[in-house]
């Protein structure tokens, strides 16, 4: 029988050679560009299965010219963070629903199958090994990255036969360069980012780079991402989609005597990525129990008409990289909508008493900041300011 990943077969194999770590600064410490000292690799053949696990220093990797990865984008990953609190313990924020989501993706590919609770612990060992070098800051982790590739030097397009799956750290603080502060999003309304029997709503390498040019398009706008907005037919606005590496929210007040508040991303449908900050702010949201919440088709004239009258409160994108990210214009090629964020309201929220943030019906006078309430919960969580399911103690 083809043999699976096994966390008791884990070789380790340290560095002599450690990197000094990092300051602990939003603007040195750029997203993504800081790697940790070891990496964890497992390769796997057609027939035999996986190796034995290893984590050893981190270092190049050699791969056949023919690599699958290479000329057909095989290629799936994840993005999980490790959080220091206060009481200096590890947390991992709903490992599982990576783990699920890498073995979704995989499966898409024709890229094996792995046990997802051994590859966990093996991911957890990792992390241990680095344990230095987690950030005791709020707003700052190491952004653990699982990797699977086809290995196989064929060029012709056929089955994943070899494949390697590694894991890397890096240390991180917010996402955007600009930091902590609101972003644009520049309306993308030429160049589609998934389509219904596509595989938008999975992890894949080959769903990002198409993304590039649009996103370098919208940078000499002034925008940090692009929010994608697909001509359905249907709509003179179009399909709201996601924007580039996050999911979209929209809060909007809706029409009529009610003014009822209403908390909209677009629904899993095959377009949109199930993401784990996505599902953790509707969850949230729901418990807070003083707005609606939607997952629903959302057409961009709905965001204009809203806009014009008043009625668009908040817009905040979310995702392991960026968290919660508030959003203050929406850029189109000749018009800009302008979203309103209060950062002294997103601060008083910031600001509360561990758990605060989370309790459904809090008082009326608090000031809205859905964002800013939202991001207080999750940090509660992922922090262990309070304790919840969602934490995996390592
Ligand atoms: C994440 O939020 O973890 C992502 O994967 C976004 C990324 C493509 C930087």
């Amino acid at each position: 029988l083809p043999s699976d990943i096994r966390y008791d077969d884990l070789v380790i194999t340290t560095s002599k050679r450690l990197q000094a770590k990092p300051r602990l600064d939003a603007t040195t410490l750029k997203f993504g560009a800081v790697y940790t000292d070891h990496m964890l690799q497992v390769s796997w053949k057609d027939g035999l299965g996986w190796t034995a696990p290893s984590i050893d220093p981190l270092g190049p990797i050699s791969l056949h010219p023919c690599a699958q990865v290479l000329h057909y984008a095989v290629e799936c990953f994840e993005g999980m963070k490790v959080y220091k609190g206060k009481d200096g313990q590890l947390r991992l924020f709903r490992p599982e629903m990576n783990m699920d989501r890498l073995a979704r993706s995989a499966a898409r590919l024709t890229l094996p199958k792995f046990d997802k609770v051994e590859l966990l612990e093996c991911i957890k060992e990792l992390v241990r090994v680095e344990r230095d070098w987690v950030p005791d800051a709020e707003g700052f982790s190491v952004y653990i990255r699982p990797t699977m590739i086809g290995t196989h030097p064929f060029l012709g397009v056929g089955p994943t036969r070899e494949a390697m799956l590694y894991v890397i750290l890096s240390p991180v603080g917010p996402y955007f360069p600009s930091g902590l502060k609101p972003i644009k999003l520049y309306v993308e309304t030429e160049n589609v980012r998934a389509f219904s029997g596509g595989v938008g709503n999975y992890k894949i390498g080959g769903n990002y780079a198409p993304t590039i040019l649009p996103q370098l398009r919208g940078s000499h706008l002034g925008c940090s991402q692009v929010l994608f907005v697909m001509q359905d037919g249907k709509s003179k606005g179009g399909l709201v989609g996601e924007s580039g590496s996050m999911n979209i929210f929209f809060l909007i007040r809706q029409e009529g005597e009610s003014g009822e508040l209403e908390l909209v991303t677009p629904p899993l449908d095959g377009l949109i990525l199930p993401g784990v900050t996505r599902d953790t702010v509707l969850k949230l949201a729901r418990g807070f129990g003083d707005m609606k919440v939607s997952e629903r088709p959302l057409h961009f004239d709905e965001v204009e008409r809203a806009s014009e009258s008043g009625r668009l409160l908040e817009v905040f994108g979310t995702g392991t990289a960026c968290m919660i990210q508030p959003v203050v214009g929406l850029v189109m090629k000749d018009s800009e909508i302008t979203v309103p964020f209060d950062g002294d309201a997103a601060k008083h929220w910031l600001a509360k008493a561990p758990g605060t943030a989370a309790l459904p019906n809090s008082s009326s006078d608090e000031p809205l900041s859905l964002c800013g309430r939202l991001s207080r919960a999750l940090l509660d969580v992922q922090y262990g300011h309070v304790d919840s399911e969602w934490s995996v103690v390592i």
